[in-house]
C-alpha cells in the first residue's frame, strides 16, 4: 500500500521514507546516496547557518560587513568618460540580508530540503549534484515536503565547479559534502562565496590527512601530515591551510569560525572576504611541527612572520629552526609536518551562539546531545595552543600505567602552565607546557608509581627516565584543572547509536565521479585506551569523558621505530 506524506502526496510502493528534521525523503537504496550517520553533520550545519544568517543580518545593519567595492573595467571605464561622468569612487552593491545557498554534492536534497525548512531568511538552494539520478531524486524529494520547500530549492545537474561559478553574484553560502576528499572543489568553491559569506565543507579521507599517505596529503592539500596523536586536530588544520591558499590566489583569505573532527570526518566552516592587504598576512597564519622520533616531544615553527613597522607592518620568514639537532629527551631525530594552519580554529562567540540555537530548539536536532558534547568540548578548548599531547601514547611511550587525566592536568596548572581537553580526542591534552615539563611531570608520576619491569637505559623510555626532573611535580587537585569547571556537566563525547556508524560506501551509479577512492578511515577502533579512559572517567567523577573514542593514530611509541631510527643515538 501507497503511504501519505506530510505534503499529502503518496509515497510510492514498496519505498521507505526517512524523517530527519522538518524533512521527509525517500530512501533508494543504493541509487541515491543516503547516509544517516550524516545527521550529526547535517543538524550542526542546520545551527552553524542559522547563526549565519543572524549575525550577518547584524553585520550588515551596523555597518561592519559591506560588499567590496569592484574596480571599474576598463570598458566601464571608458563608457563613465564618453558619458561625460566624474572619476569617483565606485558604489558598493548593496548586501541582501537574505542568503542564496549551493549545496554543490546535493544527492538526495535531504540537507538542502533541511536548510530550507529549517532556516528562516534563506532567499534561495541549488541543489546540485552530478549524478542525473541524485537530481531526479531532489526533485521527487521536493514533491514530499512542505510547499516552502519547492518553493526555495531549485535541483541542478552538473559538475560541482560549474556549477559555483554559474552564478556571477556568488552564493552567501556554499556547502561542499562530497565522498573523501573536497581538494579538487576548493578553488572554484572559495570564489563562489559571496563577501563575507560562509563555506562548509566536510573532508571524509581521514586515512590521507591524518598521515596514512602523506605524499597524497602533499598533493591534494599541500601540507605533510603526520600520523601522531594529534593528527585529528592537525587534519582539520591542513584543511584550513588549504582553504587560506585557495582563497590567496584570488586576493581572499579565510576565518574559520567551527572546526570539528567527528567519527569519521571532520568539517570546517569559514567565512571568506576579500582583502589584497589581508592576504599578506597569510604566511604568519601557518606553521610547521618538529616532531621527535623518539617521543612524543613536539615543536611548531611559523612559516612567516608580522612585524610592525612605522605605521604599517613588514614581513618575513619565520626563524629557525627551533630545535637543536638531536630531541633533547631522546637523542633522536625529527620528522618535520606541515605547512598547516596556527590561528584559532574557532570563533568562541560563534560556538556558544551556536550553542544557545542548539539548546532552543532541541527537538528539532536528532543529533542533540553529540552536537552538544562537541561544541561543549570546542568552547573548552585552549585557543592558541596547536595540537594536543595524548596521556596515553606518552605513558606507552614510557611503558607505564597512565595516571588519570585530571591528575595529570592538575600537575600541569600547579606547574604555572595552562590545560585544556580537545574536543577531536578525549584522551587529549592541549597545554602551553613545553614537552621537558611534561616529560618532568611524568617522571615524577614514575618515581611514585615505579614500574617492576627493568629499565634499559638505551631504550627510548629509558633515555627519558634516566633524567632527573628539573621541577617537582605537584598532583594535587588544582583549580581550573578539571574539565567540568570550565562549563556545564555535559557529557562531551557521546557514543554513537549504532555499531556501524561510519562512512558509506559511494552509491552505485555515479560513474562521473571526479572524486578518487574512499579513503576514509574507519570510524573507531577498540583501542584499549578507551577502557582506561572510562575508569578515568568513572574513577575521577569526570563526567566529560564518555565511551565514543575518535580513531586513535598509532602511539609514538609503535611510530617512532618506523621513522628515522638511523637518527638514534
Ligand atoms: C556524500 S554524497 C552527498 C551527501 C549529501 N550532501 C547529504 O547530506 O546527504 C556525495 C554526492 O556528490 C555527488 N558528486 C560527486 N562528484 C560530483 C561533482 N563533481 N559535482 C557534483 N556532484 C558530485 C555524488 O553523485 C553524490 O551524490
Amino acid at each position: 500500500m501507497a503511504g501519505q506524506q506530510p505534503s499529502g502526496l503518496p509515497v510510492p510502493e514498496g519505498t521507505k521514507t526517512v524523517t530527519e528534521g522538518q524533512a521527509t525523503i525517500l530512501h533508494q537504496g543504493e541509487n541515491v546516496f543516503y547516509n544517516p550517520a550524516q545527521v550529526i553533520n547535517r543538524d550542526l550545519s542546520v545551527a552553524v547557518l542559522r547563526y549565519f544568517v543572524k549575525q550577518r543580518r547584524e553585520e550588515i545593519e551596523n555597518g561592519t560587513l559591506k560588499a567590496p567595492r569592484q574596480k571599474r573595467t576598463p570598458a566601464e571605464a571608458i563608457q563613465l568618460k564618453e558619458a561625460g561622468g566624474a572619476e569617483g569612487p565606485v558604489q558598493r552593491p548593496k548586501l541582501d540580508e537574505n542568503i542564496r545557498i549551493l549545496e554543490g554534492l546535493a544527492a538526495s536534497g535531504l540537507r538542502s530540503i533541511r536548510y530550507a525548512l529549517e532556516i528562516e531568511g534563506v532567499k534561495r538552494i541549488d541543489a546540485n549534484d552530478l549524478d542525473e539520478a541524485a537530481a531526479a531524486a531532489v526533485r521527487q524529494n521536493l514533491e514530499l515536503n512542505d510547499s516552502k520547500a519547492s518553493g526555495l530549492v531549485r535541483p541542478t545537474q552538473g559538475d560541482v565547479r560549474l556549477a559555483a561559478l554559474q552564478n556571477p553574484d556568488g552564493y552567501e553560502a556554499v556547502d561542499l559534502d562530497p565522498y573523501g576528499s573536497p581538494a579538487q572543489f576548493l578553488d572554484t568553491a572559495v570564489q563562489a562565496v559571496s563577501e563575507g559569506g560562509l563555506l562548509l565543507v566536510t573532508a571524509t579521507d581521514m586515512a590521507v590527512l591524518c598521515g596514512n599517505n602523506g605524499e597524497a596529503c602533499w598533493s591534494k592539500y599541500g601540507c605533510y601530515p603526520l600520523h601522531r596523536p594529534y593528527c585529528h586536530e592537525m587534519a582539520l588544520r591542513i584543511l584550513l591551510a588549504s582553504l587560506e591558499a585557495h582563497a590567496n590566489r584570488h586576493k581572499r583569505h579565510i576565518v574559520p569560525v567551527l572546526s570539528l573532527s567527528i567519527d569519521f570526518y571532520i568539517r570546517v566552516f569559514v567565512r571568506v572576504y576579500t582583502s589584497a592587504e589581508k592576504v599578506k598576512d597569510s604566511a604568519s597564519k601557518q606553521m610547521y611541527v618538529y616532531q621527535s622520533s623518539g617521543c612524543d616531544s613536539f615543536f611548531t615553527q611559523p612559516v612567516g612572520r608580522k612585524s610592525p613597522k612605522g605605521k604599517g607592518f613588514k614581513f618575513a620568514p619565520g626563524h629557525g629552526p627551533v630545535v637543536p639537532q638531536q630531541c633533547p629527551e631522546t637523542g633522536s631525530g625529527w620528522i618535520m609536518g606541515g605547512p598547516f594552519w596556527s590561528q584559532p580554529i574557532h570563533d568562541q562567540a560563534w560556538v556558544k551562539g551556536i550553542l544557545a540555537i542548539l539548546e532552543a530548539d532541541k527537538g528539532n536536532f536528532q543529533a542533540y546531545s553529540k552536537v552538544r558534547g562537541l561544541l561543549t568540548s570546542a568552547s573548552e578548548e585552549l585557543p592558541d595552543v596547536p595540537l594536543y599531547y595524548n596521556l596515553h601514547t606518552m605513558c606507552k611511550t614510557l611503558r607505564v600505567t597512565p595516571p588519570g587525566n585530571s591528575t595529570v592536568r592538575s600537575a600541569i596548572v600547579n606547574a604555572g602552565y595552562r590545560v585544556s581537553g580537545t574536543h577531536a580526542n578525549p584522551l587529549g591534552l592541549k597545554t602551553d607546557a613545553p614537552p621537558e615539563v611534561m616529560w618532568d611531570i611524568m617522571r615524577c608520576w614514575v618515581a611514585e608509581h615505579p614500574s617492576k619491569k627493568p629499565l634499559d637505559p638505551d631504550s627510548y623510555e629509558g633515555k627519558l627516565l634516566s633524567k632527573e626532573p628539573k621541577i617537582q611535580a605537584n598532583f594535587a587537585r588544582a583549580n581550573g584543572a578539571q574539565r567540568s569547571q570550565h562549563g556545564p556537566r555535559v557529557p562531551r563525547f557521546i557514543p554513537n547509536p549504532e555499531a556501524n556508524w561510519g562512512p558509506k560506501s559511494r552509491h552505485k551509479v555515479a560513474r562521473w565521479d571526479a572524486s578518487e577512492g574512499n579513503d576514509s578511515v574507519p570510524a573507531r577502533t577498540s583501542a584499549p585506551e578507551q577502557a582506561t579512559a572510562i575508569a578515568n572517567a568513572a574513577g575521577e567523577g569526570d563526567a566529560s569523558i564518555d565511551t565514543a573514542m575518535p580513531e586513535q593514530a598509532g602511539t609514538v611509541a609503535e611510530e617512532k621505530t618506523k621513522d628515522d631510527k638511523q637518527h638514534v643515538t
